[in-house]
Parts: C-alpha cells; structure tokens; sequence
C-alpha cells in the first residue's frame, strides 16, 4: 500500500514536470475582449445565456460512498495512472475556471450579457475541478489549488487564440467524456473509478461551453476570414491534435486500464471534434487521409524516442528533434479540406 501510494506520488510529481503538453493557464487581452460587439447575434447569446441559468447540473456531481471505498480498492496497477489522469484533469478545468471568472470580471460593466455567459461557465468549471480534486482527496493527495494558481505561469494569448483555443478545447473535452462514456456503458467492467459515470452529463457542460465560443466565433465574421486567419485555424487544429494523440499513444496510459485501444479512442476523439469544429470553421483538417495519419503515428513515435531521451546533451536528442520537427511542419503543408455540410455532421 505505501510502496503503491509512493508509486502515486512520484508519478503525479514527474507529471507535474512542465512540458510541452502540460496543461496551460491563461490570459489575454481583456480590455479588447470587453469592446467585443456581439450586437448582430444578441438574441443567440441570451438564448445561450439562458441554457447556462437552466444549470442542469446542479444536483449532479454528488458523490457517494463508493469514491472513498473505490481508492482503497483500486488494483495498484492503475492506481498512478488514475491519479495522473485526476491531477491533468483538475489543472486544465481549474484553469479554465480561472480564466472564465477573470473575464466575467473584466467585462460586468461593459458587456454584462457576455459577462454573465463566462460566470455561469466559471462555476461550471469550479464544480468540476473541485469534484475531481475531491476524487484526487480519496488518495490523500489533493491539489492546493489556490497555490496553484499563485504558482503557475500564464500564457498571453490574444483574444481571438484565446477564442479558438478555447472552443477546440471545449469540444475535443466534450467528445474524450462522451467516447469515455460510451465504452463503459458497453463495458462496464472496465470502470475502475465512479468518476466516470458522472460523464455522460458532465460531457454536455463542455459542450455547451463550446457551443458558446462556436457562437462567439461566428458574431465576429472578420476572426475566421482571409487567408492569414485560415493558417491560424490551421494551426490551432493541428496543435490540439497534436497535444491530444502524443499524450494519449504513451505506453502506458488509463485507456489500456479502461480497455481501450488508446490509439483507435485518440483518432475516433479527433475525428468528431474536426467535423464538429467544422459547424464553425471554415475548413478541417483531412483526417481520412493516410498520409496524415501515417505521420501522426511518427510524431507520437519520435516523441516517444524524445522522452526516452531526457537528461540527454542536445546533439544526442538533435536528430530526432529534426526528424519531430520535419514531421510535424509536414501535417502542417497537408491541405486541409472543406468541412462537410452541416447535415452530414452527427
Ligand atoms: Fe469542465
Ligand atoms: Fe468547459
């Protein structure tokens, strides 16, 4: 038990390690955001705004014995990988807690529709970190979240990255709970943690909170015309993907624990959040096409061999940072393709 919760420990610390694809805290330029004119789309938002007043959430993160019953019980096995997966959860939700209520804040007096929009989803983003933090208590190791936010650096991200980030972040959270959902209703032998059967409800906050950037995006026409804007669309698609599919190929991670083909769940999550990202973005990335997969699989390999790197001089790690680097500026050239009609989109 102690060797085990040592296991834990040393686990949650090395991923505290910041990397590339460590979860970020952000900020922006508020005063821009607060001149935003969503004047054109006015009854959408208070239609959204509504939706986010209903909470329909409200009673549904509870948690009940088996959360404390389950931390004793869980096979050592996955107990680290439970724990990792509990500590970058709870990080990108508080983060986006934070960066919601900063700018609920920010924009009271100017723009108190909007304003109100990004508070309902703060305390939608404090239930979620705080019942995850709750689930990490169950092994003793929650996290000070307050220090947390003292501590952490933030990223400067104009408000329009700031608008794609977060709407692909939304949606690509939304599709990971819901395919997580999915699988253990089929399989519900392989739930190893209570968490996730508060998924399936959980998974429609997300949604919602992309719905909301998605309408945003399409009150600001300019943010997603011109060529410069599609290389930006682009480019935030492809690093999301990227993120995504390079820390869920890991050796070993919590979807061989909940009996999933890491690799089959990555591509089947990035597939529906690009069609999806499609209702709002002029164009997609060609997923279907083998070349983009063929080398996606070589930039989780070569990431892979970068870890196995670590502590190395940088002429040791040098050709394999060249041959990550020729690989993903090739996603990149890989022309992406029109979304398809919105009828066509599940
Ligand atoms: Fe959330
Ligand atoms: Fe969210």
């Amino acid at each position: 038990m102690v060797d085990a919760l040592r296991e834990a420990n040393t686990a949650s610390q090395s991923e505290r390690r910041e990397t590339l694809l460590t979860p970020r805290f952000y900020t922006t330029d508020f005063e821009a955001l607060a001149k935003l004119d969503i004047s054109a789309m006015e009854a959408d938002f208070e239609a959204m705004l509504a939706e986010f007043q209903a909470d329909y959430n409200r009673e549904h993160f509870q948690r009940d014995e088996r959360f404390v019953q389950q931390a004793h019980q869980i096979d050592p096995q996955w107990r680290a990988l439970m724990l990792e997966f509990l500590e970058r959860s709870c990080t990108s939700e508080f983060s986006g807690f934070l960066l919601y209520k900063e700018i609920s804040r920010r924009l009271k007096a100017t723009n108190p529709l909007l304003a109100e929009c990004f508070k309902a989803m703060s305390r939608d983003e404090a239930r979620h970190a705080g019942f995850l933090n709750k689930a990490m208590g169950d092994y003793h190791l929650g996290l000070d979240l307050s220090n947390l936010a003292k501590q952490k650096k933030y990223t400067f991200f104009k408000p329009k990255f700031i608008f794609y980030a977060t709407y692909l972040s939304e949606k690509i959270g939304y599709w990971r709970y819901i395919a997580i959902f999915r699988h253990l209703e089929r399989h519900p032998e392989n739930c190893i943690h209570p968490l996730f059967d508060y998924f399936k409800n959980w998974c429609q906050d997300e949604n919602r909170h992309g719905d909301f950037f998605g309408l945003i995006l399409k009150s600001q026409t300019e943010l997603l015309k011109g060529p410069i804007n599609r290389l930006w669309v682009r480019f935030f698609l492809l690093s999301f993907c990227l993120t995504m599919y390079l820390n869920d190929r890991k050796p070993r991670n919590l979807y061989s624990a909940l009996g999933l083909d890491a690799s089959h769940y990555a591509m089947e999550v990035l597939r529906q959040t690009n069609l999806d990202s499609g209702k709002v973005f002029p164009l997609i990335l060609d997923l279907d096409n083998p070349r983009f997969v063929r080398d996606l699989d070589r930039c989780a390999d070569l990431n892979l061999q970068l870890e196995a790197l670590l502590g190395k001089s940088l002429l040791a790690r040098l050709p394999v940072l060249v041959a990550l680097g020729t690989a993903i500026a090739r996603l990149f050239l890989l022309k992406p393709v029109a979304p398809p009609a919105p009828e066509m989109v599940r």
